[in-house]
C-alpha cells in the first residue's frame, strides 16, 4: 500500500500505528480529532470569505468532540476569532485545549470557551455545529438530548448573530436535534457546499501525504 487512511476510535492507537510505519497514515476520524472534515471546512470558507480574512466561527454544541477539536486547532494555528459553546461538562479535552493555547501564543487567536450559546454567536460570521452524539457514545443518547437542548442552531440563534451569518455542519445531521431543518435548508445554511468540497479535499491530503508532505 501507499498509503493508509483509517477511520478509527482510539486516537493514541492510530498514532502509534503512524509512528511503527513509513507510509503516510491519515486520520479520517478519530475520537479525538476530524482533521479531513476541518480542511474542507476550511477551503469552504475560503470560497465563501475570500483570502484577505478568515471569517469568526461559533461551534455550538459538543465541544469535546472530534470536530470541534480540530476546529479549535486550526482556529488557533490560523489566527481566528473562534467561539465555542459547550454545556457544562462537554468543554474540550485538556490535550486539545492545551495544544491550542500553545498555537494561540505564535498566532494571537482568539479563544472564546463559553457555556453561552447567544454569547458565541454574537457578532459571529459563521456558525457551526456537529451532532449531539458522535459514533461510540450510543449509550449517553438520553443524557445529551437533555444536556444539549439550549444549543440548537435555529432560527432564534441564527437571529442573535451577524445578519449575513452563514451556518455549516459537517454532516450528517440530525434534523431537529443540534439543527433545524428550516436552517439547514435555508438561504444561510452552506452545508452542502462543504459536503461536497470534503471530496476535493480528501484527494488532496492524500495527494499531498504520498507526495512527501508530512503535517
Ligand atoms: N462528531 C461526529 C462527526 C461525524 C462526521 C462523530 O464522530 O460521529
Amino acid at each position: 500500500m501507499d498509503a493508509v487512511c483509517w477511520r478509527t476510535t482510539d486516537q493514541e492507537r492510530l498514532e502509534r500505528f503512524a509512528r511503527a510505519g513509513s507510509i503516510p497514515v491519515i486520520n479520517t476520524l478519530s475520537d479525538l480529532e476530524h482533521p479531513c472534515q476541518v480542511l474542507a471546512d476550511l477551503f469552504t470558507l475560503r470560497e465563501r470569505f475570500g483570502r484577505r480574512r478568515w471569517p469568526s466561527v461559533a461551534f455550538i454544541g459538543d465541544g469535546g468532540s472530534n470536530v470541534a477539536h480540530s476546529w479549535l486547532l486550526a482556529a488557533a494555528k490560523l489566527g481566528m476569532d473562534f467561539r465555542l459553546a459547550s454545556p457544562a461538562g462537554y468543554a474540550p479535552r485538556p490535550r486539545a485545549w492545551l495544544l491550542a493555547t500553545v498555537e494561540k501564543r505564535k498566532t494571537g487567536a482568539k479563544l472564546l470557551l463559553t457555556s453561552d450559546p447567544e454569547k458565541a454567536v454574537r457578532g459571529a460570521d459563521v456558525l457551526y455545529t456537529d451532532v449531539w452524539v458522535s459514533m461510540g457514545q450510543e449509550a449517553e443518547h438520553k443524557k445529551r438530548m437533555v444536556r444539549f437542548r439550549r444549543y440548537q442552531i435555529n432560527a432564534r440563534l441564527l437571529a442573535k448573530a451577524l445578519p449575513r451569518a452563514l451556518v455549516m455542519h459537517c454532516l450528517p445531521a440530525h434534523r431537529g436535534e443540534e439543527i433545524t431543518d428550516e436552517v439547514m435548508d435555508g438561504k444561510r445554511s452552506i452545508v452542502f457546499d462543504q459536503a461536497e468540497n470534503r471530496l476535493y479535499n480528501a484527494q488532496a491530503a492524500l495527494l499531498w501525504c504520498c507526495k512527501g508532505g508530512r503535517a
